[in-house]
């Protein structure tokens, strides 16, 4: 076991980051770690840092101490753009799906690099249109008329266009219909099957639960307890500690 719980081998290691947005102190020093196609879930109350978290591992916000590693090499202070590159996919709260952009087109801003045959561009996008019928049903729609979680939909599928390594997914069934719910959940599961990483941040506790193998509980800032989903499944006092739910 590492310091603050997993993997042997992690993928992606956070090291006691702090953040700061210019004089409040968000991130006192969280650390956590994710293995290779592992699910982990990262919990906790609003405002206590999660989306920060995902913010400084994704290169948006710049940790005033601390590091973040990805396969062993510090990505600390990289732009976003780099880390894209380098298999971190992320899918903000808010999405960002291109609204006056058919489905299609969306996915094809995440194809738009070098390197990439158009055999494969298309196999990418078949694959995708596999995953999600719906926006195979709806390709040719503009995105900005998909309804919130078609749009999630379409932008998890717009982070699988990179070939990602790892997703972090900021709270992604927020506001969804239980359907739409059960559908992102299913979604996690077909990352997981292939390999892909993910941390999700969440507020559903159930879902998190079920989805993840391992679990970091968050507040104010710093993570005060970390977990094997199953243990929290058994016994979910610090979940009733930590969240106050
Ligand atoms: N751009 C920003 N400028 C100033 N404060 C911010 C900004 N973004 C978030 N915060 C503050 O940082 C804290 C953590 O926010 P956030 O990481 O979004 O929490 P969570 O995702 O857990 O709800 C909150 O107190 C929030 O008000
Ligand atoms: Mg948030």
């Amino acid at each position: 076991m590492t310091p603050n719980g997993g993997a042997a081998d992690p993928l992606l290691q956070v090291e006691e980051i702090h953040t700061h947005y210019g004089k409040s102190h968000i991130l006192h020093g969280v650390s956590l770690n994710v293995g290779r196609g592992e699910v982990v879930g990262l919990l906790g109350r609003n405002g206590v840092g999660k989306s920060t978290t995902l913010k400084a591992i994704a290169g948006i916000v710049h940790p005033s101490a601390g590091r973040v590693l990805f396969e062993g090499r510090s990505i600390t202070n990289l732009p976003a753009h780099r880390l894209a590159r380098l298999g971190i996919g992320y899918v903000p709260e808010d999405r960002r799906i291109f609204p006056l952009l058919t489905v299609t087109e969306n996915l094809r801003t995440g194809l738009d690099r070098h390197g990439v045959t158009t055999a494969r561009k298309k196999e990418l996008l078949d694959k995708s249109y596999g995953y999600f019928p719906v926006l195979a049903e709806r390709r040719n729609q503009f995105g900005g008329t998909l309804s919130g979680g078609e749009q999630q939909m379409l932008a998890i599928a717009r982070a699988m266009m990179l070939e990602p390594k790892i997703i972090l997914l900021d709270e992604p069934t927020e506001g969804l219909m239980p359907r739409m719910v059960s559908q992102i959940r299913d979604i996690i599961g077909v990352l997981h099957r292939d390999g892909v990483a993910v941390l999700l941040v969440e507020q559903n506790v159930p879902l998190t639960l079920d989805a993840g193998q391992r679990i970091y509980i968050i507040e104010k800032g710093v993570v005060r307890h970390h977990a094997p989903a199953a243990d929290l499944r058994a016994d979910d006092a610090p979940i009733h500690r930590y969240m106050g739910v």
